[in-house]
């Protein structure tokens, strides 16, 4: 088992694949802030079947904190990462340091500006400001030919895809299913912060997105009546203190009154100090062919 070659300063980064895009192999990114857990070896294993040359990037990314969130204790283990990676036939594991993402002087962000102050960014607000400019700052230095998502994190996705298409990046951005936890929890490095009441009342997001989409299959399409039996269902678990459940258009992220195409349903909670999201992308039930 071949370890991945660990970098770690940006100029090695770029020595190392300069010879590879002279060569024409393809290069695939997963940036992800470590602690990888089964959801980002999907990604990865998505990646590593389909790029020559494949990247995960480790990075605690400090600009997409705010003030009293979870960055000082986010779980970082580089050397586990770096045996994951290695079983994984990763070719490159890039984990900078703060100082070489962010130097005294930085002070240059991207800003999506029309789909980030809602859902997530709503109550964390910043947050996509830091996401946009780290993943702009990844894409400069790996310049990725493939980059791989994660459904989980659907706003994530959508400003994401939006950043590319506005500053034309030249990488295809690739979406992965969610991995779940068998009883359905999706899998975040979040889900430790629970505790076992907590863990169990967690499962309440995917039942009442699940729900959400066998009402829709029953014909109920109505936004507003699936969002209170949606809120009812989180609201019977005794720790949620749900903070967001819509139901939206999944690009534009506006609110939709009517499932009557593809739709976006997303919902986010506090269980104890930990906020969980999720979210189901639904289609409205086939109509009777005429
Ligand atoms: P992180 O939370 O580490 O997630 C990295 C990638 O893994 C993201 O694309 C996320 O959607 C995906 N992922 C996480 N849990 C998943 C699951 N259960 N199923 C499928 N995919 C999952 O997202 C970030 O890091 C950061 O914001 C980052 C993009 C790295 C920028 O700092």
């Amino acid at each position: 088992m071949e370890r991945p070659a660990l970098i770690q300063t940006v100029s090695a980064v770029r020595r190392r694949l300069a010879p590879e895009r002279a060569a024409a192999r393809t290069i695939g990114l997963v940036p992800t802030m470590g602690d990888l857990h089964e959801g980002h070896l999907s990604l990865i294993r998505r990646g590593r079947s389909d790029s020559d040359v494949l990247v995960v990037s480790d990075f605690v990314n400090p600009t997409q904190f705010g003030p009293g969130e979870d960055y000082r204790r986010y779980p970082r283990d580089l050397d586990r990462d770096a045996h994951i990676c290695a079983q994984e036939s990763v070719d490159v594991l890039f984990a900078p340091s703060d100082e070489e993402m962010y130097s005294e002087s930085f002070s240059t962000y991207v800003v999506q500006e029309t789909l980030t102050n809602k859902l997530c960014g709503a109550s964390r607000p910043g947050h996509f400001r830091g996401v946009t400019t780290v993943v702009a700052k990844l894409f400069n230095i790996i310049q990725p030919d493939v980059s791989y998502w994660g459904q989980k994190d659907a706003q994530q996705v959508a400003v994401i895809k939006r950043m590319v298409k506005d500053l034309d990046f030249p990488v295809r951005v690739v979406v992965c299913p969610t991995v779940r936890e068998p009883d359905g929890l999706a899998i975040s490095s979040r889900n430790r912060y629970l505790s076992p009441p907590q863990r169990k009342d967690a499962t309440s997001l995917y039942r009442a997105l699940q729900k959400t989409k066998e009402i829709v299959a029953s014909g109920e399409t109505d936004s507003s009546r699936l969002l209170t039996e949606i809120r009812a269902t989180i609201a019977r678990a005794p720790s949620a203190k749900i903070d967001y459940a819509a139901i939206v258009h999944p690009e534009t992220l506006q609110d939709v009154d009517n499932i009557d195409r593809e739709a976006l349903v997303a919902v986010a909670a506090w269980f104890g100090s930990a906020r969980l999201i999720d979210n189901l992308l639904i289609s409205p039930p086939d109509r009777p062919r005429k």
